[in-house]
């Protein structure tokens, strides 16, 4: 038996097992959008999961996009989540990160910014100073999110968007790839475009 940490990766991001493997632990099992026969709203996969997790000593890495599913994750697995850094992410001393959350390489967070529970940053996300992203949501690669920003519980933040400085996006929004957003984003909406409008309530 080795001391190395074990996780167990419920998501479709395959490039994160490299990583994890460069950094000196083991993927034991992965749980995969694809896999056939396999529905996260049937419990008895989440009896899968929890099996896996008893017989190997193992801990649970949510890494899906829909915020449906990594709230449903959470909710039956939480005492097993636990948030895995990129050893080639550059995160603030100042800076505080909850449990669940998972992030990438090449990840900046800067001092006095805070990421709430199960959130997932992805590949070569920037998050400036005194940021709050209040959780269940997912930044995808490249954003930008300047000073001062906050994004509501389980939003989207599309790949290489630009937001802020000292914006809100409000709880479950969905910003669109490659938006630049100036202002405030309410709730429930999807925006996208450059400066972002809000296109229909969700
Ligand atoms: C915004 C988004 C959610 C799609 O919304 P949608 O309502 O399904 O939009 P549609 O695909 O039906 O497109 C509607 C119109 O908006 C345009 N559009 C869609 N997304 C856009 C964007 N991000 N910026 C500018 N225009 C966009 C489409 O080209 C289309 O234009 P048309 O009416 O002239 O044909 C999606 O385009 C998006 O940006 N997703 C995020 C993708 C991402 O970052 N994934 C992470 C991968 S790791």
């Amino acid at each position: 038996m080795n001391s190395r940490e074990r996780y167990i990766v419920v998501g479709s991001d395959l490039d994160l097992f490299d990583d994890i493997e460069r950094a000196g632990s083991v993927v034991v099992g992965y749980f995969s959008l694809r896999d056939k026969g396999f529905d996260y709203e049937y419990l008895g996969s989440h009896e899968k999961i929890n099996t896996m997790q008893r017989k190997t000593n193992s801990k649970i890495l949510i890494a899906v996009d829909d915020t449906n599913l990594r709230q449903n994750l959470w909710k039956h697995h939480k005492e097993h989540v636990t948030s895995y850094f990129s050893p080639f992410s550059n995160i603030s001393e100042k800076a505080q990160i909850s449990l669940g959350c998972v992030i990438y390489p090449n990840v900046f967070i800067g001092p006095l910014s805070r990421v709430d529970i199960n959130t997932k940053v992805s590949v070569g996300v920037q998050i400036h100073h005194e940021c709050v992203i209040r959780g269940h949501s997912v930044i995808c690669p490249r954003a930008l999110i300047l000073g001062r920003v906050t994004i509501g519980l389980g939003a989207f933040i599309g790949s290489a968007s630009i937001l802020g400085p000292a914006i809100e996006v409000g709880d479950q929004s969905v910003v669109g790839m490659g938006s630049v957003v100036t202002k405030n984003v309410p709730d429930k909406s999807l925006s996208f475009g450059s400066p972002a409008k809000v296109k229909r309530r969700l």
